[in-house]
């Protein structure tokens, strides 16, 4: 296979909700927390998630400022910074998250100490692609309009390396991978309620044949947590 192993990891609701106010109740704080254990279990060399989630979880809402880096050369082929062994994958079509640094700090070693990769797609404008050298981030080119994601994986795989991605996010980007046949693995940890917020999939073409359960656990009797494996990868 010249692409990753990708496993989609989330959280959701009963009705398949990714955000809301069951995130903040008891079995949502369990949910959560057995979540990134997961996480750091898979032992995965990279996760991706979409602008808007880097957005919330890291960038901050933080925009550079573009003028400050028009006079500089910005070429259009992918550049490979560093190799650096474990990889924040940062999907976003127009260019636009503002990473004050090229490796991420988190409390959490799920996600501490990541190098950035930014995948855009042709529309990104040359400014930002001169910010993203001028701070060592990684960029990969996919797609002219519109991701392009079997090419972002097969650039992840053989231009870093990457064999075992975590898909973390959030609904539109699980759809991006969903749609281009790329899920190998899902893993769910479900919390037992109904809310409102955002759908783990968004307007996805699903194939109910394609998935089988894999293993079901419970922790504190509050959550549970499942695995689903590609049919195809069922010995
Ligand atoms: N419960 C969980 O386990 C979990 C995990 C992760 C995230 N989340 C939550 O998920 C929420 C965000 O979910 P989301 O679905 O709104 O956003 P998202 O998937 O995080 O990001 C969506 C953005 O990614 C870009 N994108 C790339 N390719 C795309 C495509 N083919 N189609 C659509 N967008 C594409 C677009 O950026 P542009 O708009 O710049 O074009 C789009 O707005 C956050 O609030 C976060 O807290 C929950």
């Amino acid at each position: 296979m010249n692409r990753p192993y990708i496993i989609m990891h989330m959280v959701t609701s009963v009705n398949s909700k990714i955000t809301g106010e069951f995130l903040n109740t008891d079995a949502g704080k369990v949910a959560t927390d057995e979540y990134y254990r997961i996480n750091r279990e898979y032992k995965a060399d990279a996760y991706a998630c979409g602008r808007i989630t880097m957005e919330e979880s890291f960038t901050k809402g933080y925009r550079p400022r573009l003028s400050a880096y028009k006079d500089l050369p910005a070429i259009r082929e992918d550049f490979v910074a560093k190799k650096h062994g474990y990889y924040a994958v940062a999907i976003d079509p127009h260019g636009v998250l503002g990473w004050k640094n090229d490796i991420i700090k988190d409390e959490d070693p799920g996600y501490d100490n990541a190098h950035v990769i930014e995948v855009v797609t042709n529309q990104v404008k040359d400014e930002y692609l001169a910010f993203l050298r001028k701070k060592n981030i990684s960029y990969i080119i996919c797609g002219e309009e519109e991701i392009d994601a079997k090419l972002m994986a097969k650039k992840l795989y053989s231009l870093f390396g990457i064999k075992k991605l975590l898909l973390e996010g959030g609904g539109k980007t699980n759809t991006l991978f969903y749609n281009a046949d790329l899920i190998d693995e899902i893993s769910l940890v479900l919390c037992p309620k109904v809310s409102d917020g955002i759908d783990l999939f968004v307007n996805a073409k699903f194939n109910p044949k394609k998935f089988a359960l894999k293993q079901i656990k419970t922790y504190n009797m509050q959550v549970m947590h499942s695995i689903h494996l590609r049919k195809t990868r069922i010995k």
